[in-house]
């Protein structure tokens, strides 16, 4: 099976998922989607209304301001790959909770793997806590750091902006350290999957 055809099959059984208490009240779920080869994914929370009636990532309010902050960066949403920690809409837009996330997680495990990004850009406390448990993303926005043989770094999630006018300018800078941070990726050889990360390869920075 090639990567296309991997995330296919992902696609189809996240599309009959019934493995949390999000499948019952989904319309569509919502796997993700870019390009098996990404170079750089974005992990979002949760589908929320308009991504749950069409069954795609970030394609309601927050979407479109992440389609104009990826411009900022000189980067078109068709080059990256977007998901999310769950993928079925929480009701009502609640967080997702725990056991939601850690019975999704093998979804997003495999996209990961498939698609082998050089840089993974986690967007609001959810997908954070992946990489970085116990951190305030107040404390560590914007801060890359090398995890599993890739940099990773969090970001705002690009709806803070819109409920939060004041974190504007945070979420805009986040965005704008992408350019730097895609130029550091060219030195990035992600280890395969099966692979664990040589010891050196942490310390490329
Ligand atoms: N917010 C998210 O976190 N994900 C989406 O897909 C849409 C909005
Ligand atoms: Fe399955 Fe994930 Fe949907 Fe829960 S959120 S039903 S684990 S695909």
């Amino acid at each position: 099976m090639n990567r296309e055809q991997v995330l296919k099959e992902i696609e189809a059984e996240v599309a009959e998922c019934t493995d949390c208490i999000l499948h019952m009240s989904r319309k569509l779920a919502v796997p993700g989607e870019g390009p098996a080869d990404a170079e750089i994914m974005f992990i979002g929370e949760g589908p929320g209304f308009h991504e749950n009636e069409q069954g795609r990532p970030f394609v309601g309010a927050a979407g479109h301001l992440l389609d104009t902050l990826l411009e900022s960066a000189n980067l078109k949403r068709d080059q990256v790959f977007i998901c999310n920690v769950v993928k079925c809409r929480p009701p009502g837009n609640r967080d997702p909770q725990v056991e939601e996330i850690e019975a999704c997680a093998k979804y997003l495990n495999r996209q990961i793997r498939v698609i082998n990004p050089k840089v993974i850009v986690t967007l609001g406390r959810f997908s954070m806590a992946r990489y970085f448990p116990k951190a305030r993303i107040s404390a560590i926005h914007g801060q890359a750091q090398m995890k599993e043989g890739r940099l990773v770094v969090p970001f705002y999630h690009p709806a803070a902006a819109l409920h939060q006018p004041k974190l504007r300018a945070a979420v805009e800078q986040d965005f704008a350290a992408l350019v730097p941070l895609l130029e550091r990726a060219k030195e990035i050889h992600p280890p395969d999957a099966e692979t664990p990360p040589e010891p050196e390869q942490l310390n490329l920075f």
